[in-house]
């Protein structure tokens, strides 16, 4: 029996429950022993409906462990091997994954989509009846059942809670700017929402050799934060229009590259204003279903040659950038250590939620 922090409905805080059974891995999966999971905005988004659950669920996708046993088939990892949980996992095969764009990858869709592995059932079962596991991951419990393709080996001595926060917050964010977007070295880049997704654009700008980079919140602890990964120009948006102050800042031009990192209307909106001509605004936040975009095409988009460009799991290709960000790390060049502001227990998930909707903290990282 494993512990899990398993949500019921929106709203409720999550419950922690020590009933929770999981089978042995099927063919084509691993069991993974939980060491670390990062609590990430997209598990809020879940409790507070922003995205659709398939209640009861154990939340969490941003984990990393180690593999404690494989079902038939797997050889791409052992038992005792350290692991990354990619919550996108890459099948390799698919239309999108032939065409190296394997963020996308069909079985990931549809398992995400069910609230199950890739054939859309769960390994989870708590109070007799059935847990949905979030992503094809389910990182807020003890153990956990993933698809194979979803586990990636990283060395034995990354620390877990590093681990854990590259299978979502970092790929993510460092993707975004060095795979999403096109950074020319001596770019002038905006980042608008510094939490734990954002800070990690700012550190892939300055590594795609950005020489400005304009870190845009509403928390100060936050602008702190920007500035110690790389952010040149620090602009309050509760304070001052991050639009005006953008063009002052670039001689009216705009941003080479804008990024919005929060999810809202309003900032997203923002951003694609903020960006020049000819310029890429790169759409990472997941904003709420409902939210619609209207734009004057001709005088906002056509006239001035600018591409707007969603941004999925930072565009990865799970297997050859996990490798190279933990390269990054170990050289010194990607901080991450830093990205941890919280050490938590498992039942300390839902401060951990009231924590982040202060925007006081990059990351609560629960330890097991
Ligand atoms: N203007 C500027 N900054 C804002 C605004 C605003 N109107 N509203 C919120 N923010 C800032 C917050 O202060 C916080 O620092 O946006 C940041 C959001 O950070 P987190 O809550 O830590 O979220 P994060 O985990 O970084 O995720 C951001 O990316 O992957 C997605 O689902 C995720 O949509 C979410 C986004
Ligand atoms: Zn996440
Ligand atoms: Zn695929």
């Amino acid at each position: 029996m494993a512990k899990a922090a398993v949500m019921t409905g929106i709203d409720q805080p999550l419950e922690i429950r020590d009933d929770v059974e999981v089978e042995s891995p099927r063919a084509g999966e691993v069991k993974v022993r939980m060491g670390a999971s990062g609590v990430c905005h997209s598990d809020l988004s879940m409790v507070n409906g922003t995205m659709m659950a398939a209640t009861p669920i154990v939340l969490g996708h941003e984990g990393a462990g180690v593999v404690e046993e494989v079902g038939e088939g797997v050889t791409s990892v052992k038992p005792g091997d350290h692991v990354v949980i990619s919550w996108v996992p890459q099948c390799g095969e698919c239309f999108f994954c032939q065409r190296d764009q394997g963020y996308l990858c069909e079985q990931a869709n549809a398992a995400l989509a069910s609230g199950g592995l890739l054939d859309g059932t769960t390994r989870m079962t708590s109070k007799g009846g059935p847990l949905s596991q979030m992503a094809a991951s389910g990182t807020f419990s003890e153990v956990t059942i993933i698809p194979a393709i979803g586990a990636v080996k990283v060395p034995d001595d990354l620390d877990m809670k590093v681990a854990a926060l590259i299978g979502c917050g970092v790929l993510t964010g460092t993707g975004a700017a060095l795979n999403t977007a096109t950074i020319r070295p001596g770019d002038t880049v905006a980042v608008v929402g510094c939490g734990g997704v954002g800070l990690n654009v700012i550190q892939g700008a300055r590594i795609a050799g950005a020489t400005e980079i304009i870190a845009i919140d509403m928390n100060e602890t936050k602008l702190a934060l920007a500035k110690e990964f790389g952010a040149t120009q620090l602009v309050n948006a509760g304070e001052t229009n991050p639009v005006s102050r953008v063009m002052e800042l670039t001689q009216q031009r705009g941003a080479d590259v804008s990024f919005e990192v929060i999810g809202l209307g309003e900032t997203i909106e923002q951003t694609i204003t903020m960006t020049r001509r000819g310029g890429e605004a790169i759409l990472v936040g997941v904003p709420r279903m409902d939210v619609m975009l209207t734009l004057p095409a001709f005088f906002g988009v056509v006239l001035q040659g600018k591409s707007i460009k969603g941004c999925w799991y930072g565009s990865s290709n799970v297997q050859k950038d996990v490798p190279k960000l933990v390269d990054l790390y170990k050289k010194g060049e990607l901080k991450l250590d830093e990205l941890i502001s919280r050490e938590i227990k498992l039942e300390d998930v839902n401060e951990a939620f009231d924590a982040m909707k202060t925007g006081e903290i990059a990351r609560s990282v629960i330890t097991y």
